[in-house]
């Protein structure tokens, strides 16, 4: 097999690869069945890093053209993996939703998933969480070791350490930051409320877009904010509606999720964020930009809003949880400009810093080079689940059914028929021992239209039985649907 490398050329050379190997499936050189050289071997053969190679054979695992067998290597694949419901045509029919202060349910939804997932037997699709890394102990006690940092207090900010590290990360992902720019925080969450108390009064409008995630919407509301939800179009928020409110409502903050939107999975493109931050720019609308699940993409993602914003306008947030461990409670925010004075000092009087112990875990982690290694495994395990998740849709959901097919991250997003009672059906699931976020959770007002939101970082075994679960638990109830119809017409009739 021949790969010519272009080592002059701007695109990255597993793209290169990645491009080859198509074109050789594509003119049938390579056939469905046939393995693919051992990643050593193509690495050794093309002079690259092992890492290269597994990004390429990541990128075609994601596109559904080849696919890992445990033990046997990377083979292409047979038939391509999907799929009607892979054409991006995500474009739910639905309003803006305009919802004033009150209300709050994230607390009671919080402690039942987590109560439920502690019970025996769940098939928990509901959180995603990353596998941890296998050499947790060492680095443990490797980080213990600093105990000169754990017998005294810390600065708000977080180990200048963590933060040169993790500013060194940014430039990976196309953000250049100085460490003096980073906020260590408990978590992305407290990130976004220290955000979104810094921005916004009780009363004043935010723009978030409609489904988000609701942990963002729980901190909006018990501020008081009045929130306006703008639908998520395939491309991301619908650019033309955001205009119009930024205009009629004048908001204090639009919160969006750029890159691997939780709950749908989608990424913006380039054009996309521009567009964002210069409607910002021209309604002088800070911006809070939350990506939690940047690193887990399978295909390159553009760089983050905050790279392109040049007044000091968009507050970044990111997170350990979601590529490490969420128990450790470690995320970062990137602000720059007058508003990072003001944030550090609430930081301060929130709980002073993070604990160090905490910290030193994940830069002993960065420190020791594992962790790209470990992104690069978890990208992988999560391609193949995502994958299985896909093709057990397939054969177990009625063909109304209509979901996202994200390139990366933890979850995917099912749109589900008008008449799909989903409250009851996600208590019915929960009653058969499969965990799944309710898509309702997902809207500021608590309706939206009928979703779920499931993770694919599962065993292929809890997938297929939770798919074949939720599958006929939907048929079920479009049945039902389908002989109140009948049984209305006949009615009608008879009248
Ligand atoms: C989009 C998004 N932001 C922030 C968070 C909070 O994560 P953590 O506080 O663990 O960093 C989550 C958690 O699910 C999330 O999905």
């Amino acid at each position: 097999m021949k790969i010519f490398l272009d080592r002059q050329s701007p695109k990255p050379i597993y793209l290169q690869i990645r491009d080859r190997l198509s074109s050789l499936i594509k003119s049938g050189a390579l056939q469905g069945g046939d393995r693919l050289p051992s990643i050593r071997s193509l690495a050794e053969n093309l002079q690259v890093n092992k890492l290269t190679i597994i990004e390429a054979y990541n990128v075609l695992e994601a596109d559904g053209v080849i696919c890992a067998r445990q033990g046997s290597g990377y083979f292409v694949n047979t038939q391509p993996l999907v799929s009607a419901n892979l054409k991006p045509t995500f474009a739910p029919e639905q309003e803006v939703i305009i919802k004033e202060p009150g209300g709050n349910s994230f607390f009671d939804m919080h402690m039942a998933a987590v109560q439920a997932q502690a019970q025996p037997g769940m098939i928990d699709m509901s959180f995603g969480f990353p596998r941890p890394p296998k050499n947790l102990m060492q680095i443990a006690k490797r980080a213990l070791k600093q105990a000169d940092a754990l017998s005294k207090y810390d600065l708000p900010q977080g180990q200048l350490t963590l933060r040169r590290q993790t500013a060194q990360m940014s430039v990976h992902q196309g953000l250049d930051v100085s460490p003096e720019d980073l906020i260590i925080t408990n978590g992305s969450e407290q990130a976004l409320s220290l955000a979104m108390y810094h921005f916004v009064q009780p009363g004043d409008w935010v723009i978030v877009e409609a489904p988000t995630y609701f942990g963002a919407i729980a901190i909006l509301e018990n501020l008081g904010a009045k929130i306006i939800g703008i639908p998520m179009t395939a491309e991301g928020m619908n650019l033309e509606l955001l205009e119009q409110y930024l205009k009629s409502h004048r908001p204090k903050l639009i919160y969006t999720i750029s890159t691997l939107h939780n709950p749908t999975g989608l990424t913006t493109t380039q054009a996309h964020r521009q567009k964002l931050l210069a409607l910002a720019e021209e309604y002088e609308c800070p911006i809070l930009e939350d990506n939690a699940y940047e690193g887990l993409n399978f295909e390159p993602v553009p760089a983050p809003i905050k790279a392109l914003d040049k007044h000091d306008l968009v507050t970044y947030v990111g997170t350990f949880s979601k590529t490490f461990m969420p128990g450790l409670r470690v995320g970062y925010m990137v602000v720059t400009g007058k508003h990072y004075q003001a944030i550090l000092e609430r930081k301060l009087f929130h709980d002073v810093h993070v604990s160090t112990v905490s910290q030193a875990i994940v830069s002993e982690y960065l420190a020791s080079g594992h962790y790209r290694r470990h992104l690069s495994q978890l990208r992988a395990e999560n391609i193949h689940s995502r994958n299985i998740m896909l093709q057990a849709m397939e054969r177990y959901f009625p063909a109304q059914a209509k979901w996202t097919v994200p390139k990366g991250g933890l979850f995917l997003w099912v749109q589900l028929p008008a008449d799909i009672p989903i409250e009851a059906m996600t208590k019915e699931a929960l009653s058969q021992n499969v965990l799944i976020f309710c898509g309702s959770a997902f809207f500021p007002d608590k309706q939206g239209y009928p979703a779920m939101r499931l993770t694919f970082a599962n065993s292929p075994q809890d997938i297929e039985q939770g798919i074949s679960i939720l599958g006929k638990l939907l048929k079920k109830h479009l049945d039902k649907s389908g002989e109140r119809m009948v049984r209305s017409q006949t009615l009608v009739h008879s009248i």
